[in-house]
């Protein structure tokens, strides 16, 4: 179906941000958005409009239950005036892996990536140029059915926003300090951690409080039956370099499926790297930390990129990882990924989708 769009009207258009070498992220949005209904179980009209807020009934599904899925993604200006996405397919698909866990309607995979498309090049002036930053896009689905007893929503909003970003994290690419959670958990075994859905995302939220008071940006948390293994930072995927070998969470059903996480195993052993997908047991790993033998760590996400970590806190006791300082796989690893998203290196993947 084609993609009505009403654009802006001169005076609808926003200023844009001043100073595009330090963009914050996640605060500025584009003049555009995208949105499609569904009712009456089927899709509505996709349409491109100017930004604009909602109007829901305080009913709505999504304010009481929390029935909501999004996606993370960048789109990004290369060094030949190009713009172009990464791996778009893959959110697609988790997109509606989401959808089906959430009990909400899944959409067409091509719809999804035609209508970010489309919303780009009406938007392209806000793709920013500077190193470091990138457009980031948030395709998201929430419950419209203004109903308050406990049932899936026969009504949704599919809407697509744009955000000019900077890092994810206020160091950039400088190694970060992450909390190890003690007294919460981010999921368990057949809930919902591997959908990308608010409450996963929301009950992190007061042990990373905690957490950051003692000056750390992140919570690294652990699995929930016996909080004994290493499972995911919430905002990003992680991995460790111990004895020469990369070593990763293994998705177990409470990890989220990271893109950047697949692209990082993937272009890690092309490189020549030694990679696994394993379980990681903490004690172990905090005494390889003690005695030398883990010798790098970082993040793996979208909003994140790559993020070297540089200390772990656990119950009372930093763990310092390479001197806090960036360690040669992680900067490898982050060249080659940067590198091929710019443009500035080549994608023997076909993980580069051009929009223009
Ligand atoms: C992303 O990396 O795109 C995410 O959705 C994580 C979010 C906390 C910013």
């Amino acid at each position: 179906m084609d993609i009505i769009i009403n654009k802006c009207t001169p005076e609808q258009l926003k200023e844009k941000p001043k100073d595009m070498h330090h963009l914050p992220f996640g605060r500025f949005f584009t003049d555009h958005m995208f949105l499609m209904k569904y009712q009456d179980g089927e899709w509505g009209q996709p349409q491109i409009i100017p930004y604009q807020p909602f109007t829901l009934d305080p009913a709505c599904a999504v304010f009481h239950y929390g029935q909501e899925i999004f996606e993370g993604m960048k789109a990004f200006y290369s060094q030949n005036g190009s713009i172009n996405l990464f791996r778009p397919y893959e959110n697609a698909k988790r997109f509606n892996r989401s959808a089906e866990r959430m009990c909400m309607p899944t959409v067409d995979e091509e719809l999804f990536v035609k209508a970010i498309k489309e919303l780009i090049i009406l938007d392209k002036e806000w793709v920013p140029k500077e190193k470091g930053t990138s457009l980031y896009i948030r395709p998201t689905m929430i419950a419209t059915e203004p109903a308050i007893g406990l049932h899936s929503s026969a009504e949704f909003y599919f809407y697509i926003i744009l955000s000019p970003v900077g890092p994810y994290f206020k160091a950039g690419f400088n190694p970060t300090k992450i909390y190890v959670a003690s007294q919460h958990i981010r999921a368990a075994p057949g809930g919902t951690g591997e959908a990308k859905t608010g409450g996963n995302y929301a009950g992190t939220l007061s042990e990373t409080e905690i957490a950051k008071k003692q000056g750390y940006s992140q919570v690294l948390w652990l699995d929930s039956i016996e909080r004994k293994y290493v499972e995911e930072v919430g905002t990003n995927n992680i991995a460790f370099v111990v004895n020469e070998e990369i070593l990763t969470p293994e998705l177990d059903g409470t990890i989220l499926h990271g893109i950047t996480r697949k692209s990082v195993i993937q272009l890690a052993k092309d490189l020549g790297y030694k990679i696994k997908e394993t379980k990681i047991e903490l004690r172990k790993l905090l005494e390889q930390i003690e005695n030398g033998e883990c010798t790098e760590a970082f993040g793996m996400g979208t909003a994140a990129s790559i993020s070297p970590v540089g200390e772990l806190f656990y119950k009372g006791k930093t763990y310092q990882i390479n001197n806090f300082e960036i360690g040669k796989i992680t900067q490898h690893l982050y060249d080659e990924l940067i590198g091929i998203q710019t443009g500035e290196k080549p994608d023997k993947y076909g993980w580069i989708e051009k929009i223009i």
